[in-house]
């Protein structure tokens, strides 16, 4: 388990950067964290670290974008789908098993198709630290 606090969006980009270059293709990494905690922020830094240059926007609409970096990166928003069971005509299952990094806001809501080889990544608020302040916790969890 890592811990970092950051104090402004880029460092938590720069975090996530550094991060991402540590992943092999078909890494699945879960998001956990409130609204506005800075899921799609980590995306974006995880997309610099892995060299896209494309502006990468919270697929909030869509559920997912694919990127071209140096792995492919697939980065998804399940909040509007809600459950796991609107996931299969997104085609979540091929991009899971795919030699992609794929990286999930909103988690927690589709908990029982997530593979059990996975790394969670926890943002929260540091209120006491100030209102730019995150923790962000990077966990590996092999369930089986
Ligand atoms: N240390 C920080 N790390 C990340 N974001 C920060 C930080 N400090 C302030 N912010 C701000 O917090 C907000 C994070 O927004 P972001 O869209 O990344 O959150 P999110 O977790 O993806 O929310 P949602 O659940 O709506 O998708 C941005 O406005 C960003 O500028
Ligand atoms: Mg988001």
């Amino acid at each position: 388990m890592k811990k970092y606090i950051t104090d402004s969006p880029s460092e938590t980009r720069a975090v996530a950067a550094e991060f991402a270059k540590t992943l092999s293709p078909g890494s699945v990494v879960c998001m956990y964290g409130d609204l506005g905690a800075g899921k799609t922020a980590f995306a974006q830094g995880m997309a610099d670290g892995l060299g896209i240059d494309e502006p990468v926007t919270s697929p909030t609409f869509t559920i997912i974008n694919e990127y071209e970096g140096t792995l492919p990166l697939y980065h998804f928003d399940v909040y509007r789908v809600g459950d796991s069971a609107g996931m299969a005509e997104t085609g979540f299952d091929e991009y899971i098993d795919g030699d992609g990094i794929c990286v999930i806001e909103w988690a927690e809501l589709i908990e029982d198709i997530l593979p059990d080889d996975r790394i969670n990544v926890t943002i929260s608020r540091l209120p006491e630290r100030g209102d730019d302040a995150r923790e962000i916790i990077i966990a590996s969890e092999d369930q089986s």
